[in-house]
């Protein structure tokens, strides 16, 4: 009897399995995808579970809209200029802007660090093709001494700041499934940089079909739908369907500071940005840096209709780029280098529920291997495929009363994006290099440098010693004996 109801059980369970897979497979039929599982019969047993696994995390309702929008709809919709002003700004004290503005918002800031209302925030789900490096990118040395990661190098100072202010600080790191695993293994390994586990939380953000150019969804491998992260933009809805926002809520954390992988030298906690966000009850406020030059490829801080947005240099007419004022500089100057303070509960509406996230999804045309419907795998040496992304600046319009500040390129933005160049592990490291110099300065030491500030000598301020200027100058003073400033010194 006992064997007889085994028996039974299986065979239901088989019928119960084959019979969900064969809807989901009909309902890809349906919407015109049914090649995603043209292979599927010469598959073995363990990968035919993958592909329907991964197939049900599919939203075809979504890819249809997509579709419909970016690929068979206008492939470039040009942005409506009309009206588009340079977004105000708070200038910083050493530009004009009021250093009793700064302070009360530094003292904000710091009234609401302790209170223990802040959390950082990185999004490191990002495939970094540029870099070039096999792994998640929060693994890359960049330091220019002992070559700490960028994850060490934001563990140890948010471990710092939390120190500050007598806090433990939050750290929530938005992954992806490509390197999610690979992610935590580093964390596990290097034994969470002294953090303690429970504050840091890792969210898997959502991924996205990539599609050909007529829509249809392409496979990676027989076996395996060609799928990309959701982009920056994905980060909120990722924060709202983790249940990250409510975990939040239920620790009295409604300030999340955003900031990218890529840039060591971002404040992942800053007091006076912090103290903008709250004295000016905003839901986003966004950091701008002066463009380096007019045609600098980043996005521009604007208003339009009474709105804020930021309008990517592709967007933008060079002739409107390199417009200036009337009393000299660019007109469109406010430079966009993606660090920003979210609202807590901003995140849960731009997030979106239900409906999904109300951010918009951009088209980018890329490489994309593939296997064909030959069955033979192809390496496109052009773009041949679409993928989506949302970006999170798009949620900026979306905000009650944003706020948006100046911060000095050298104390907050160098990122490394490239192998080689602009924006590379050696400009970065430079930058890092000037930075502890006019640290050093400040606090009154002499060091030798060349007319951009580059040090003669190769030196490191660990963030755990200090993580921005005044901090440092305060630390030093105090320091005894002081640590000799010589090649290869490491302060800490
Ligand atoms: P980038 O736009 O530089 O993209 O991301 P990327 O994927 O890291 O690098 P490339 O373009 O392939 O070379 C800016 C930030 O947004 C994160 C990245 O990890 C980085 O911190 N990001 C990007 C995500 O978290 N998810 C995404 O889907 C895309």
């Amino acid at each position: 009897m006992f064997r007889v109801c085994i028996l039974a059980w299986s065979l239901l369970s088989t019928f119960v399995m084959l019979n969900s897979s064969d809807i989901l497979i009909e309902s890809f039929n349906q919407a015109g995808q049914g090649q995603v599982f043209q292979f599927f019969d010469e598959l073995d047993a363990a990968t035919q579970t993958k592909l329907v696994a991964q197939a049900e995390t599919i939203d075809l309702a979504e890819v249809e809209g997509l579709v419909d929008e970016h690929v068979k709809g206008s492939q470039h919709q040009t942005l409506n200029l009309d009206g588009l002003e340079p977004a105000p700004y708070e200038a910083l004290a050493a530009n004009g802007g009021d250093s009793a503005q700064w302070s009360a918002a530094k003292d904000a800031g710091s009234a609401a660090l302790r209170a223990g209302r802040v959390a950082a925030f990185t999004v490191a789900g990002g495939q970094g093709t540029r870099l070039g490096y096999d792994g998640p990118k929060g693994t890359y040395p960049v330091t220019p001494v002992t070559g700490k990661t960028l994850f060490q190098v934001f563990a140890e100072k948010i471990a710092r700041s939390g120190e500050r202010y007598g806090v433990t600080i939050p750290w929530f790191i938005l992954t992806s499934e490509i390197n999610n695993d690979a992610t935590v293994a580093e964390f596990e390994a290097a034994d969470f940089f002294g953090l303690s586990r429970e504050s840091v939380h890792f969210i898997v953000q959502g991924l996205v079909p990539a599609v050909d150019n007529e829509g249809k969804i392409l496979l990676a491998e027989k076996g395996k739908i060609a799928m990309t992260p959701d982009g920056h933009g994905g980060s909120l809805r990722a924060l709202v369907r983790s249940g990250a926002v409510d975990a939040m809520k239920a620790q009295g954390i409604d300030i999340v500071s955003y900031f990218q992988v890529d840039n060591p030298i971002v404040q992942c906690i800053d007091p006076a940005f912090i103290g903008f966000h709250v004295l000016g009850q905003s839901e986003l406020s966004s950091k701008m840096v002066p463009k380096a030059y007019a045609l600098e490829k980043v996005g521009h801080f604007c208003v339009q209709n009474g709105s804020a947005l930021v309008v990517e240099y592709s967007d933008m007419p060079d002739e409107m780029q390199e417009e200036t004022k009337a009393c000299g500089g660019i007109r469109f100057n406010g430079g966009s280098v993606a660090i920003h303070i979210f609202d807590r509960d901003f995140i849960t509406r731009a997030g979106g529920s239900g409906q999904g996230s109300k951010l918009p999804f951009h088209r980018a045309d890329k490489k994309i291997p593939h296997v064909n419907t030959t069955g033979e795998m192809i390496q496109p040496d052009a773009p041949n495929g679409v993928k989506f992304e949302m970006f999170v600046f798009d949620a900026l319009p979306l905000a009650k009363n944003p706020v948006i500040i100046e911060a000095a390129r050298a104390d907050d933005f160098s990122p490394v994006k490239n192998a080689e160049g602009v924006d590379s592990p050696q400009s970065s490291k430079e930058d890092q290099l000037r930075m502890f110099a006019r640290w050093l300065k400040a606090a009154g030491e002499d060091i030798q440098t060349d007319d951009s500030g580059l040090p003669m000598i190769k030196f490191e301020i660990s963030p755990r010693f200090a993580v921005d200027e005044a901090d440092f100058v305060a630390q030093w003073v105090t320091l005894d004996p002081k640590t000799e400033i010589k090649d290869g010194a490491v302060i800490q």
